[in-house]
């Protein structure tokens, strides 16, 4: 079996950690096309060191653009790229322009696709990454839905025939990278200037385009995180830096210190030394909970329902309508007492997806 993986953005390689190493196990091909959506070392080259990934086989060097830019650039290079390869399947990640361009380029030309991550819904259709994930888990031929609660969406949109719960492959990387951080002896953790590691602090990210991209709401929401009463380490995504930039807003004042985004290793070794993340990522929201530090999600839906039981993860679409104490008790609140459960599966999802694509390609199905 020969299989493509089309990446591009930062959560997509980390996704690919796993699935590549379960490849590794099996005689099958894999082929990995890096569409180079992202391109910055900080977001790209890290995660392929760090996570012990082949280098990309083919790399479509892409760049920014506006999203019907991006996506037709990607579409127009992946073309010949399937047509050369002949794949049996065509693997797509999550919910980027790359996923959406990978899958159409791959439907057109007769080859199967599969959607890893498939099913998540927020709803909020003011998104790019719900219209991606709708138009790719509609347009795909097999639907790799990492909870029950994927599923039933999936259901609901008359796709259950073509759905297999795998399981989430983020636990499978998150556990092992966070078993390999623990047993050298939890290294102090790359964070922003000012930040002691030895003393609390909070971990924040902040990179959705609904949240920087709006002068006010990000004004707004920088001077929610400066005022806290603890020390917040902001790693910041390009994306943030460069829309403060145009805005003229300081990102370091008060309690944030300001530092580049790190690897998969040195994130898991700053989350395990915090006591709580604020962040808009969906899968920051996600490795907070396997990894036992409180979520404070600055949006007003999240696609992982299951991290909000026991208050592991708490919504705050705008901190400002909270009331200052309300904010800071919530931003600062301790873990819960409530255990959290396994909603994402047990670790070992990459190898029932590479199992589920063989069985499937031998037009075995369920
Ligand atoms: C993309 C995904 C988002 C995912 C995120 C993870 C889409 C629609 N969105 O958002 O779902 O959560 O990746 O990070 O695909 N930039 C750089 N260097 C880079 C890449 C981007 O400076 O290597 C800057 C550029 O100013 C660019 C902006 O970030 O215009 C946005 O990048 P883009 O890839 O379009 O979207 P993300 O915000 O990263």
């Amino acid at each position: 079996m020969k299989v493509i993986s089309v990446v591009g953005a930062r959560p997509q390689l980390v996704k690919l950690a796993p699935i590549a190493a379960a490849f590794g196990r099996t005689g099958h091909r894999h082929v990995i096309v890096h569409t180079g959506q992202h391109y910055d070392a900080d977001l790209s080259d890290v995660f392929f060191s760090g996570l012990g990934i082949p280098d990309p086989d083919v790399h479509l060097g892409i760049g920014s653009g506006s999203h019907g830019v991006q996506t037709g650039r990607i579409l127009a290079a992946m073309d010949p790229v399937l047509a050369e390869e002949q794949p049996d399947w065509v693997l797509v990640y999550g919910d980027t322009n790359s996923t959406l361009a990978g899958a159409v380029s791959a439907v057109k030309q007769h080859f199967r696709v599969a959607h890893l991550e498939a099913g998540l819904r927020s709803f909020n259709r003011r998104m790019p990454e719900e219209h991606n994930r709708v138009l790719t888990d509609h347009a795909a031929d097999l639907l790799l839905a990492p909870t029950g609660e994927a599923l039933r969406h999936l259901t609901n949109e008359g796709l259950a025939d073509r759905t297999v719960v795998t399981g989430d492959v983020m636990v499978d990387v998150c556990l092992q990278v966070r078993d390999r951080v623990l047993a050298g002896g939890h290294p102090r953790p790359e964070l922003p200037d000012g930040i002691d590691p030895e003393q609390p602090y909070l971990l924040a990210t902040l990179h959705r385009a609904e949240n920087t991209d709006d002068p006010a709401r990000l004004a707004s929401l920088v001077e929610a995180l400066a005022g806290l009463p603890v020390p917040v380490a902001l790693l910041a995504h390009p994306r943030l830096v460069a829309r403060a930039e145009a805005q003229g807003l300081k990102l370091a004042q008060g309690a944030l210190h300001v530092g580049r985004p790190v690897g998969y290793a040195a994130m898991v070794a700053a989350v395990l030394g915090s006591v709580g993340v604020v962040t808009d990522s969906g899968g920051l929201q996600k490795e907070a909970y396997l990894l036992g530090r409180p979520c404070t999600t600055l949006r007003s839906e999240t696609e992982w329902l299951e991290t909000l039981d026991g208050d592991w993860n708490r919504l705050v679409p705008d901190p400002a309508t909270l009331g200052t104490q309300t904010w800071v008790d919530t931003a600062t609140r301790p873990a819960p007492a409530t255990p959290t459960g396994t909603p994402f599966g047990d670790g070992r999802a990459a190898e029932r997806v590479v199992e589920t694509l063989e069985r499937w390609l031998d037009g075995r199905t369920g």
